[in-house]
Parts: C-alpha cells; sequence; structure tokens
C-alpha cells in the first residue's frame, strides 16, 4: 500500500500549520545563494498546498514571514518580498483551479505596498472558493497578534462595548487575526528546529508537534503523507485518560 492510501481521510487534522524553515541552510549545501534556497522553497509551497486540498484538509495555515525576520538583512527581506509578489501573481492560477481561498494574517500594514495590494488582490478573487482555506503568516508574530488583541479588548471594556466579566475563550478568538479558523491540531515544522519562533501560540494549546529534519525545499507530498500517518497514530486526550476515549 502506498503511503497515500495510508492516511485515513476521515481523521485528517481540521487544520494544519506548518513552519517552513531551512531554505538558507539548503541553499547552502549546495553552494547557492540563500535566495535560491526561498525560490526552490516556493515549490515546496505549491505541492504541499495542492496535496493538503486534493487529500482533503480544510485549513492549511503557512508560516511565511515573521515580525523578527524584518531583522535579515534588507537583500534578503527585499528579495523575499519581491518573490511574495511574483509567487502571488503565479499562483493564483493554482488556487482557483483548486478552489482555495486565500487568506492572510499577521501586520499586513507592514508589507510593501506592492505586496499588499496583490495580496488583497488575490485574496478578494478567491473569496468564494471553499475546498480548502490557505492562510499566509506574513509579517506575523503571534506576541504581536496577542498584544494587538489585550489593545481591541480593552478598548471595547472602556468603552462598555463588553465587560470585562465576559471576556472568555470565544471572545478572546474572535479578537485574533486568526479570528475564523479552528485550533490547530497537527503543526509541522521543518530543517530540524524543535522550536515554535513565536507562531500561533495561543492557537497550539493542543496541538500535535511533528518535527521533521527535512530542509523545506526537499519537503514534498510524501513527507506530508508521512506527518499525516503520524498524527493519526497518535491518541489526542485533551486531559483526560486513555479509558475515557475508548
Ligand atoms: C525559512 O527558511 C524561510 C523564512 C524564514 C523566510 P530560512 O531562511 O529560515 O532558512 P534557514 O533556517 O536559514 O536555513
Ligand atoms: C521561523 O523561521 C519563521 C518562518 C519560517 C517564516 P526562522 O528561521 O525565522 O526561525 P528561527 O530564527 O530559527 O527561530
Ligand atoms: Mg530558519
Amino acid at each position: 500500500m502506498n503511503l497515500k492510501e495510508q492516511i485515513n481521510t476521515d481523521k485528517l487534522p481540521n487544520h494544519l500549520a506548518i513552519i517552513m524553515d531551512g531554505n538558507g541552510r539548503w541553499a547552502k549545501q549546495q553552494g547557492f545563494l540563500r535566495v535560491i534556497g526561498h525560490e526552490n522553497g516556493t515549490k515546496s509551497v505549491r505541492e504541499v498546498v495542492e496535496a493538503s486540498a486534493e487529500i482533503g484538509i480544510k485549513h492549511l495555515t503557512l508560516y511565511a514571514f515573521s515580525t523578527e525576520n524584518w531583522n535579515r538583512p534588507k537583500i534578503e527581506v527585499q528579495t523575499l518580498m519581491k518573490l511574495l509578489v511574483k509567487s502571488l501573481k503565479k499562483e493564483i492560477k493554482t488556487l482557483q483551479d483548486n478552489d482555495i481561498k486565500l487568506n492572510a494574517i499577521g501586520c499586513l500594514n507592514d508589507l510593501p505596498k506592492k505586496a499588499k495590494e496583490e495580496l488583497e488582490e488575490v485574496i478578494e478573487k478567491t473569496k468564494n472558493n471553499s475546498r480548502m482555506i490557505l492562510t499566509l503568516a506574513l509579517s506575523y508574530g503571534s506576541r504581536e497578534e496577542l498584544i494587538n488583541m489585550v489593545k481591541k479588548l480593552s478598548e471595547k471594556v472602556k468603552n462598555n462595548i463588553i465587560s470585562s466579566d465576559s471576556i472568555d475563550e470565544s471572545i478572546i478568538n474572535k479578537h485574533l487575526y486568526t479570528q475564523n479558523l479552528p485550533d490547530v491540531d497537527l503543526l509541522i515544522r521543518t530543517s530540524g528546529e524543535q522550536r515554535i519562533s513565536n507562531f500561533l501560540l495561543w492557537q497550539i494549546a493542543y496541538a500535535e508537534l511533528y518535527f521533521t529534519s527535512i530542509l523545506w525545499p526537499d519537503f514534498k507530498k510524501h513527507d506530508l503523507y508521512t506527518a499525516l500517518i503520524d498524527y493519526q497514530n497518535r491518541e489526542r486526550r485533551f486531559g483526560k485518560t486513555s479509558e475515557q476515549l475508548s
């Protein structure tokens, strides 16, 4: 039986999130500039997006650029932003062909004008697609998102729109960038690093974590299937005992 056939499509993660890491090291290993790693990383993005939609995943969130990544050399940041515009222009067809709706989270106002406009255009054009929601985390940092949420809520409390007593998980969820998304079920990080790097801290409270040493440009369909099979063999207890679940 091939890998894909081993996946139980009734037990897929409803929300899969991926920290796409290792582009720079991939390039270095082959003696290329880091930008070549990023370019090849976009091929993995296309493959994983298509494979996820095809298998039936409803929400896929990709960490593409963090708030901390602004601190990289200016030339690398500029290249990444150009690559974003180029990919959006090129991949609109992939999104339409696969009935995928594009969404974005993060401090989008910090993006260069061109990138923000292109992003908004693709979001608008794909808004009626419904097979899968693809969310790009761009200029995203979880702490920034949480600070932003606290500011919005405190304004509402101050203006008597809500009472502080009424604040619960669902109100917090509604004030995060991920407002319309369910909690993350499976978080994959490539490149061998075993850290979260400021990604979806609130949303991964009960996510299963999957770390692989594969560098992002080498991460392909079968690696996604391997991660999904691993996820399906885990017991998610949410604080309960194993006996309570069976
Ligand atoms: C991930 O690859 C892409 C971004 C963070 C934008 P890296 O660029 O972090 O690659 P490494 O970690 O240096 O290998
Ligand atoms: C996390 O990767 C951000 C993205 C994948 C976009 P980094 O390469 O920036 O993370 P650190 O610096 O290794 O923690
Ligand atoms: Mg990295």
